[in-house]
């Protein structure tokens, strides 16, 4: 039982793991159990970095949001009165989702499920895929106890996509969509039953279904996903991104530019402090071929908020400012260089990679996220001075940061002839962008 709460402990970024453990303090205080779930427990069991974490309650989850509002400081971000759950932002910029343990009894395709508090193991089994399935128990008397009871942890071994239940996608047929996402993202493969499900789902027309504001929470999703590339091509495959546009299928889909997005992505070293907010320019690469009537389509089809197309129609802007600000002979120190992109928004960084024609702009973003950005994690936060999580902790442990970097020797310039310029292909594969809501 304790391999699992140490296998945590590895695993989560100390902050994410620093907010497990006063959660659990806090539910053991309001007398509920509560659990790791979902998306967190699957990514940590598969290996891959963790975005958000993912609490189950059995009790009252938005009670306990709201103490962890008052006693630990975390933002609320939104709730859902209807699921009965919230979104937190902490101190330190771990987000999490805290929900009730819940049955949802579905009366129709696609519409608004009825709610009932539930035990842990009624919930899960009430989920879409078995590796979205498996709990873990931060309770006193049961801690790091796996809840499994759908084999979640067999299928992730496995590398296997499988629903929970036979109307998994009639239930929910935005789950769809949900398992092209997870097959790009995890590279698991979809097992044969729950492909019949899926073909059946389709011949019985369930995409019809999906309501627009899934559409649009999907496409958040999307956005967020490292392999942007590798989910665009499956999607067009599966001809599933009709859904948003019937003009997108074909030369007006940029798939080399999702892949470009994608291969910029994963230069982010994972665990390293980098701000995104993806979507904006996820939205300028799915819109970019489209005619002005076509993208006003796909817009209202996925709902998308008047904030949402401002911010991705000020990208240009805000990255053109940028590049020139990367481009000035005054960055002579390292410290300088971080300071400019660490303040930078991050989808403006990675909008330069996949736009600029500026060789040096190119470059003193390669460095930032292969040099630099690697070597402020050898500053932990054990080193640092101050209480972790305070304004104070902040400010030291970036001096700290700043004085390494100018410390750093500078290599000797190799013979050009030796090592030739990287293609973008070769960046080390499998990191994570820590995303900022
Ligand atoms: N879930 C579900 N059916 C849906 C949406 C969500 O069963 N249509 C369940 C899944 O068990 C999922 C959990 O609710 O793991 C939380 O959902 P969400 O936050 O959307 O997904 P994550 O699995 O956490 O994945 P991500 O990494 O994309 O956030």
């Amino acid at each position: 039982m304790g391999d699992y709460m140490f296998m945590l402990e590895n695993h989560l970024s100390a902050n994410q793991f620093r907010v497990v453990e006063r959660m659990r303090d806090l539910a053991g205080e309001a007398g509920s159990n509560i659990f790791l779930t979902g998306g967190a427990m699957r990514d940590t069991l598969a290996g891959f970095p963790v975005r958000d974490l993912d609490f189950t309650v059995e009790g009252n989850a938005l009670k306990l949001a709201k103490v962890a509002e008052k006693k630990l400081g975390a933002k609320l971000v939104s709730t859902d009165d209807h699921r009965k759950s919230a979104e937190l932002l902490f101190p330190g910029g771990t987000t999490a989702e805290i929900a009730m343990a819940r049955q949802e009894r579905y009366t129709k395709s696609g519409a608004r499920p009825q709610v009932i508090p539930a035990t842990i193991h009624e919930d899960l089994r009430c989920r879409d895929f078995t590796v979205n399935a498996v709990a873990l128990s931060l309770n006193k008397a049961s801690l790091g106890l796996p809840i499994d009871p759908t084999n979640g942890i067999g299928d992730i071994e496995r590398k296997e996509l499988r629903t929970i239940h036979n109307y998994s996608f009639y239930d929910e047929p935005v789950r769809m969509l949900r398992l092209m996402r997870f097959k790009a993202r995890l590279g698991f493969a979809i097992d044969d039953r729950t492909r019949a499900h899926f073909d059946n789902a389709r011949e019985a027309e369930m995409l019809s279904r999906i309501a627009s504001d899934a559409l649009g929470d999907e496409l958040r999703k999307m956005a967020e996903e490292p392999n942007a590339g590798d989910l665009m091509e499956a999607l067009e495959q599966e001809q599933l991104i009709d859904l948003y546009s019937p003009a997108l299928p074909g030369p007006k889909l940029n798939l080399a530019a999702f892949q470009k997005l994608q291969k910029a992505r994963q230069m982010v070293q994972s665990g390293v402090e980098f701000r995104l907010h993806p979507l904006p320019l996820f939205l300028n690469v799915l819109l970019e071929k489209l005619n002005a009537k076509e993208r006003a389509d796909l817009l209202k089809t996925a709902g998308v908020t008047k904030a949402e197309v401002n911010a991705s129609q000020k990208l240009d802007a805000v990255a053109k400012k940028l590049e020139r600000d990367l481009k000035s002979a005054k960055l002579q120190k390292a410290s300088q260089l971080y300071q400019v992109l660490m303040q930078a928004p991050g989808e403006a960084v990675l909008y330069l990679l996949l736009n600029s024609a500026q060789r040096l702009v190119l470059d003193r973003i390669k460095n930032y996220f292969q040099k630099h950005l690697p070597a402020s994690l050898e500053i932990t936060d054990e080193m640092v001075a101050a209480t972790p999580g305070t304004p104070k902790f902040q400010k030291a442990k970036e001096q700290m940061i700043l004085t390494r970097l100018d410390a750093r020797p500078k290599k000797p310039a190799p013979a050009p002839e030796a090592v030739p310029a990287p293609p973008m292909s070769s960046f080390a594969r499998g990191p994570s962008v820590r995303h900022a809501r």
